[in-house]
């Protein structure tokens, strides 16, 4: 079927739009586990970098459920639909020269992989680090109760597996640092 689908290439190039924007696009994956802070850090350096002139977008795990990849659920297949979907996403707005903030659990080596190497350049992993107690008592959604419960089934870091990055870019430790320490490292990291 593929066979009668053609590339059809356009007149404004990738650098182009970076000439425009006046910047290179990026794609910055945040991976970590649950309640370990990934939404919250991206939240306030999305803002931070909207502050200092950056054009640029976050794509959050729980809302690309709600519309995206509503209907995929946390098996190992859906996880992996979920992940390539918003890899192919974030490397179309990287192409359009955003700085494109990624914060989904991404529990899987392979997962952050492909999508390092969907994007090519300029793709940043930083780990959100934070021990699966820290998060447990956080627990700002009260997931952790319900996943020790039994009440859903395959959490990650309770009932599903998390596979710590390798070689990240940067490493978060959410766990001894303070939100606005942990915003300023990974703004300074990206600016
Ligand atoms: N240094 C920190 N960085 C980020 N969040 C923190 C930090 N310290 C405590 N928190 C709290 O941890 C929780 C993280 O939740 P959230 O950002 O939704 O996690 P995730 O998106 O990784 O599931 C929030 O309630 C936040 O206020
Ligand atoms: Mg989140």
């Amino acid at each position: 079927m593929t066979d009668n689908i053609k590339w059809h290439s356009g007149r404004v190039t990738y650098q182009d739009r970076c000439k425009l924007l006046g910047q290179k696009g990026l794609v910055v994956w945040f991976t970590g586990l649950s309640g370990s802070g990934k939404s919250t850090i991206a939240v306030d350096v999305e803002r931070g970098l909207f502050e200092q002139g950056r054009a640029v977008y976050r794509l959050d795990g729980d809302n690309v459920r709600h519309g995206l990849n509503a209907g995929l659920g946390f098996s190992k297949d859906d996880r992996d639909e979920n992940i390539r979907r918003v890899a192919e996403v974030a490397v179309l707005f990287k192409d359009a020269g955003l700085i494109t903030l990624v914060s989904f659990i991404s529990p899987l080596r392979a997962q952050r992989a492909l999508a390092r190497e969907k994007a090519g350049e300029g793709f940043i992993e930083i780990y959100v680090k934070a021990d699966v107690e820290t998060c447990a008592k956080r627990d700002p959604r009260g997931l952790y109760e319900k996943a020790r419960s039994g009440e859903i089934s395959d959490f990650t870091g309770v009932s599903a597996p998390y596979e710590e990055p390798d070689h990240p870019e940067l490493i978060i430790n959410t766990a001894v640092m303070s939100l606005e320490d942990c915003v300023a490292a990974v703004l300074k990291f990206i600016l």
